[in-house]
Formats: structure tokens, sequence, C-alpha cells
């Protein structure tokens, strides 16, 4: 029998994507549309670990959340932990715009995952350096995939999303996971 895991998220992009990547490992993933609490904090990690402590105190079991974030250099990080909130506000124009005349495009996409399976807590942080592109090109993906390009060429957004796991933050943390969970005999 498969295991089910509970993936609480409000983006389905980002199931869509587990769903590709941990699908292949024997998982079945179930979409929980659900709200948890995201503490102020520069940590990815610290807002997973609040997350899940706050799932599992309110009786939820065999879960994962995901919080992730774009770190540009040139603005010292920033979005990062407020990635949510710039792409609600500004969007990606806003950030193009905000990149406007400067030289250095270098950012990482981050990946925080957080497991709680049985007993088993797990937490794992994928990360995909690259480049914020001069347009806005494709029509995939979700989020900053248009305006992030891994390889100077194409944006996340242009390419399927098998592809994007492949070499992404996510798939990254993904892999890592996988791991974990079979050094745990709970994946084989
Ligand atoms: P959160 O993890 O849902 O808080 O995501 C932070 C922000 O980054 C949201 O606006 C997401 O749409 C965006 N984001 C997270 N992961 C990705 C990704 O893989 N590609 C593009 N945008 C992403």
């Amino acid at each position: 029998m498969s295991l089910k895991i509970r993936v609480v998220t409000h983006n389905p992009g980002k199931v869509r994507e587990y769903q590709s990547s941990l699908g292949g490992y024997g998982l079945e993933m179930e979409h929980i549309n659900r709200e948890y609490d995201e503490v102020q904090t520069d940590h990815l990690e610290e807002v997973v670990d609040k997350g899940m402590k706050q799932l599992h105190a309110e009786g939820l079991r065999d879960f994962m959340i995901d919080d992730s974030g774009l770190f540009v250099n040139a603005f010292g990080g920033f979005p990062g932990v407020y990635s949510a909130y710039v792409q609600k506000t500004v969007g990606n124009p806003g950030v193009l715009k905000l990149m406007n005349g400067i030289e250095d495009r270098s950012a990482t996409f981050r990946c925080c995952i957080g497991t709680w399976i049985g007993n088993e807590r797990i937490i794992v942080t994928g990360v995909c350096p690259g480049e914020i592109l001069h347009e806005a090109r494709g029509t995939g993906g979700f989020g900053y995939d248009p305006i992030f390009s891994p390889d100077g060429k194409r944006s996340f957004a242009e390419i399927p999303t098998e592809d994007k796991n492949a070499i992404s933050h996510r798939g990254a943390a993904v892999r890592m996971l996988a791991d974990e969970l079979r050094k745990r005999g709970i994946i084989n």
C-alpha cells in the first residue's frame, strides 16, 4: 500500500511539482488547502519548523509543508522570506523594474521542505542558483518562474515540470528528502 502525504499549501503549482517528483518514489500526494502561521524571520527553516509544530498540534498527521523564496544578490537577498508578499504586491513586472540598470542579476531560489510522517520529522533545503532575466518569458510554472533562469537562457516557465524538477531548488530538496525517507525505511 502506498503512503499518502498531505501537502499543505495554497499553491497548486507546488502540488503539481510534488506529484511529478515524489510520485516517482511511490508516494501519494493529497492537497490540503489550509492555513498555518508564518513567523517573521530571516530563515525559511524557522517558518517551516514553527508551521509543522502548529499543524501537528492541531492534529494533522503525515504531512508536508514548503516555504520557498527568491534571494536576489544585488538586493542583499531580498525578497527572500518576503517573496510571497512581493509577488502579490508588485509581481514580476515590479521586480524587473527594480532590477533596471542593475548589472549583477544573480539570484538563488531556495526551497525548504518539512515533513512529519509517523514520528519522523525531516527538514531539508534545496537551492538553485541562476539569474533574473531582462523580461518575462514562458507560460508554464508559477510565481517568479517567467523571470528566473537557471542557465541564463530559458526561464523556468519555458520548461516542462519534469525538467524543472531535475534542476530546481524544489527538485533538489525532494532528492534530499527521499534520501532521508529511505534511511528511515519510509520508502524503498
Ligand atoms: P511560499 O513558499 O508559498 O511562501 O512562496 C513564496 C513566493 O515565491 C510565492 O510568491 C511563490 O509563488 C514563489 N515561489 C515559490 N516557489 C517558486 C518556484 O519554484 N518558482 C517560482 N516562484 C516560486
